[in-house]
């Protein structure tokens, strides 16, 4: 598929003036996953697992709580196809943002090969955590990472607090996948794991270029299958978050805007 040559790269550094966000809140959780699951082995640690929250189950049960869509889904062919041909290009961009011998966390388990390419980036004397709401992916995931023993998979919500010592944090596509309540709760928790100079990635949709020939398709794919993705349209990512004066940020935009990542760096001086 070929590129866009419609990318930037906008640096923020830092990001001032966004107003405070309102306190975390509390969305509905459902009791339990609706597929049979196990929730402990000798890589994957469960302590107090988290439930399934409501929106996962009413609006995404098909692509990661059934096992027919997982099936479906996580081939390489299908993660391509849903990214228009730019999956490897995003996860070696989000990937290269760390370095070998770094403790990363990946928090929502991705489609495709995107948690042994983390794992293979920090390589053996690092360590990559990936965390998951749902036990069904994180039983996934894990027969990914079998010969990466620097990997460790725990089922925890990113929402809440997670206990991890992380120099870095990857979070990629599952912004848009959430309710808006919810990306507030996330960005603000994952941006407290961090300390001075601690990194955080996030990669998901963005805004594309008023002309680019898919806009049109991905609004309605936003509207049919996608109701929390849109808004990424109008919203930079840093607004989700009262703590965004403590990063220096770096954004920039992949196949004509389609795509962002941003890149929060913990400042050492408040
Ligand atoms: C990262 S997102 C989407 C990635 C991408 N679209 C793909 O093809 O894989 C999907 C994952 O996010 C997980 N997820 C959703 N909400 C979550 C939350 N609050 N905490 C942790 N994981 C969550 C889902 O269980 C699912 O495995």
């Amino acid at each position: 598929m070929a590129v866009l040559p419609l990318e930037g790269i906008i640096r923020h550094v830092p990001i001032e003036g966004y107003s405070r966000m309102s306190g975390y809140g509390n969305s509905p959780a459902v009791a339990s996953n609706s597929e049979p699951t196990t929730s402990t082995d000798t890589c994957c640690s469960v302590v107090d697992p988290p439930g399934i929250p409501e929106y996962l189950h009413s609006t995404y049960h098909w692509a990661y709580l059934s096992r027919i869509g997982q099936r479906l889904l996580d081939r390489p062919i299908v993660v391509a196809t849903i990214l228009w041909g730019n999956d490897q290009r995003l996860m070696k961009a989000a990937a290269a943002e760390f370095n070998p011998g770094q403790k990363i966390l990946q928090v929502a388990c991705v489609y495709g090969d995107f948690s042994p390419i983390l794992a293979r980036q920090v390589g053996s004397e690092g360590r990559l955590t990936v965390i998951d709401v749902a036990p069904i992916q994180i039983e996934n995931c894990r027969r990914k990472l079998v010969s990466y023993p620097q990997t460790k998979l725990r089922v925890a919500d990113a929402a809440a607090p997670l206990a991890e010592d992380v120099d870095g944090i990857c979070c990629f596509f599952l912004l848009h996948e959430v309710p808006e309540e919810y990306k507030t709760r996330i960005v603000d928790n994952l941006l407290g794991m961090l300390a001075p100079g601690g990194k955080i990635v996030f990669v998901d949709y963005h805004r594309p270029h008023a002309l680019h020939p898919l806009k049109g398709i991905m609004a309605l794919v936003f509207r049919w299958l996608e109701p929390f993705a849109r808004i990424l349209w109008d919203r930079e990512i840093v607004s989700y978050t009262s703590r965004a004066n403590e990063f220096d940020w770096e954004k920039c935009t992949y196949f004509g805007g389609l795509y962002q990542k941003v890149v929060g760096v913990r400042r050492h001086t408040p």
